[in-house]
C-alpha cells in the first residue's frame, strides 16, 4: 500500500484563496485586516518565519507591520509596545515571535495581548476557550491539522486519535480539538512507556515532538492517517520531519510531507484568524 499525500501547499493555496476574497469584501467596507509581528532579537530561524508571515499577509490582502526590536530591549518596552497595538484599531492580529530573549518573561508578555487580538491563540483566554468549546482563536499549528483532516473529509468520531508530543503550542490544543470531533484521545510523551503499542492502536497519528524517525513504519496500523508537525534537518541537512516518511508510506493510509504538509498550513491559519480577528472588530 502507498499513502494518499494531504498536500498542505494546495490546501494552502485553496484556503489562502478564500482569506483573499474576505479581505477584500472587509477592504469594500473600509477595513483592512492588519496583523502586527513583533521580532525581538536576531534569531535566525525568526527571521525567515516571521519574514514568511509578513509576505504572506501581502500575497493576500492583508496588511503587516514587521516590528524588529534588538534582543536588548528590555520586557516593559515589549509590554509598552503591545498595550499600543492592543488600543490600535488599525491592528487586528498581534503576533510576538517565540523564543523571546532570556530576560523577557514569555507567558508575561503573551498574556499582555489583547484576546481579542490573539491571532496566536496562546493567551490562557484562548486556550480556556478551546477547552470549553466557546470561540476564540485556535493555535496555527493544530488548526492547520484539523483543516487537513477535513480536507480529506476523514470522519473522526468514535477514531482512536494518538498525539505525540504535549506542547502547550501543538501537542495539548491539538488532543482537544480531536476531542471537540468526538475521536477517542491518547496523548504519548517522553515519559510514556511502549509508544508502539499506542500507536499501533492509532486511527490517527499526529507527530509533534521535533526528533527524526519519531514514528516508523512497524508502529502504524495498515491504513492510517499519519500526520508530520515535526521540522528536524536530516544529516544531509535536507528538511525532514519527526515521521520516516519512506517507511511509513507504504502502510498507512494518509500522510502529510515534510516540507509542503504541516507547515505551509500554519501560515494559512494565522492568515485566517487575522481575518477572523477582523470580521468580528468590524461586527
Ligand atoms: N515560534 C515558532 N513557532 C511560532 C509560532 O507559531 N508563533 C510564534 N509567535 N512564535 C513561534
Amino acid at each position: 500500500m502507498t499513502a494518499k499525500l494531504i498536500d498542505g501547499v494546495a490546501l494552502s493555496k485553496q484556503l489562502r484563496g478564500e482569506v483573499a476574497q474576505r479581505a477584500a469584501a472587509l477592504r469594500a467596507r473600509g477595513i483592512t485586516p492588519g496583523l502586527a509581528v513583533i521580532l525581538v532579537g536576531d534569531n535566525p530561524a525568526s527571521q525567515v518565519y516571521v519574514r514568511n508571515k509578513v509576505k504572506a499577509c501581502e500575497d493576500s490582502g492583508l496588511h503587516s507591520v514587521l516590528e524588529k526590536y534588538d534582543a536588548s530591549m528590555t520586557e516593559a518596552q515589549l509590554l509598552a509596545r503591545i498595550d499600543a497595538l492592543n488600543n490600535d484599531p488599525s491592528i487586528h492580529g498581534i503576533l510576538v515571535q517565540l523564543p523571546l530573549p532570556a530576560h523577557i518573561d514569555a507567558h508575561k508578555v503573551i498574556e499582555a495581548i489583547s484576546p481579542a487580538k490573539d491571532v496566536d491563540g496562546f493567551h490562557v483566554a484562548s486556550a480556556g476557550a478551546l477547552m470549553v468549546g466557546q470561540p476564540g482563536f485556535w493555535p496555527c499549528t493544530p488548526y492547520g491539522c484539523m483543516k487537513m483532516l477535513e480536507s480529506i473529509h476523514y470522519d473522526l468520531k468514535g477514531k482512536h486519535a494518538v498525539v505525540i508530543g504535549r506542547s502547550n503550542i501543538v501537542g495539548k490544543p491539538m488532543a482537544l480539538m480531536l476531542l471537540g470531533q468526538n475521536a477517542t484521545v491518547t496523548i504519548c510523551h517522553s515519559a510514556t512507556r511502549d509508544l508502539k503499542t499506542m500507536t499501533l492502536q492509532a486511527d490517527v497519528i499526529v507527530a509533534a515532538v521535533g526528533k527524526r524517525n519519531v514514528l516508523t513504519a512497524d508502529m502504524v496500523k495498515p491504513g492510517a492517517v499519519v500526520i508530520d508537525v515535526g521540522m528536524n534537518r536530516n544529516d544531509e541537512g535536507k528538511l525532514c520531519g519527526d515521521v520516516d516518511f519512506d517507511g511509513v508510506k507504504q502502510v498507512a493510509g494518509w500522510i502529510t510531507p515534510v516540507p509542503g504538509g504541516v507547515g505551509p498550513m500554519t501560515i494559512t491559519m494565522l492568515l485566517v484568524n487575522t481575518l477572523e480577528a477582523a470580521e468580528r472588530a468590524a461586527g
